[in-house]
């Protein structure tokens, strides 16, 4: 793995890909190796902070895309394809109290902040995976627009039993998958592949020192 395979697997994780090339489909080790490092990367005192589903039904995955929109935001209506993907990550807040914490409180007692952290965590475990995906060679897009509590009773329906409670909600989704070739990241497609919606991108430039 050589640095300037990473620099560019990181660019294209940048990009939020919303297109998929559905004539092939991704090896079950590549989902089971994401998945081994999205839940193995560094969470504060190794607290369980969040549960992770992944789904690779595309049945499901579908059903997945049709929730990921703001009922309040007409333009979000087939934008989040992301998630239309070969492979979706969802990752759920863990109950608090199943692991004898509180939210101010920490398995040991000590004080902590649990939503911060597990948001951190979740952060933490996402943007590996993304990383790694990219670097496999997959696309990724998040998503952060969806309707929550109809995202966990899906996920319950589909056989995730534990999401009951009603703070084990849904923060964060990452489409991963084959790109659709020849195709930009950001144009969505129909079914029959003729282009549905083309979506801004967004560009950013952080400030970055390196003290000698
Ligand atoms: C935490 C997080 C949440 C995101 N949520 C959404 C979202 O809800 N809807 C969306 O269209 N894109 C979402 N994105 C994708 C970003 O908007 C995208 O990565 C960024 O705009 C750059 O990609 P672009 O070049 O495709 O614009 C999210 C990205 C991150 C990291």
């Amino acid at each position: 793995m050589s640095r300037a395979q990473l620099v560019t697997a990181s660019k294209h994780a940048e990009h939020c890909q919303r297109n998929w090339d559905r004539s092939q489909s991704m090896p079950r080790e590549d989902v089971q190796a994401l998945v081994d490092i999205a839940t193995t990367m560094p969470s504060k005192q190794n607290e369980e902070y969040f549960q992770l589903v992944v789904s690779v039904n595309s049945q499901l995955n579908r059903l997945i895309y049709d929730l990921s929109i703001d009922p309040d935001n007409p333009a979000t209506l087939h934008r989040n394809a992301q998630l239309d993907a070969h492979a979706v990550f969802v990752w759920f807040l863990h109950k608090p109290e199943q692991l004898n914490m509180t939210d101010k409180k920490n398995r040991a007692g000590f004080f902590d902040v649990f939503r911060l952290n597990a948001k951190t965590a979740i952060g933490i475990s996402s943007g590996a995976v993304a990383l790694s995906a990219c670097h496999m060679g997959y696309r990724t897009g998040y998503n952060q627009c969806f309707k929550a509590y109809e995202l966990r009773d899906l996920m319950i329906e589909w056989g995730i039993t534990n999401l009951s409670d009603e703070k084990n909600t849904p923060e964060l989704a990452l489409g991963v998958g084959i790109p659709q070739a020849d195709t930009p990241w950001n144009h969505v497609l129909d079914d029959e592949g003729n282009l549905r919606k083309i979506v801004d991108t967004e560009s950013k430039n952080i400030r970055w020192d390196i003290i000698e």
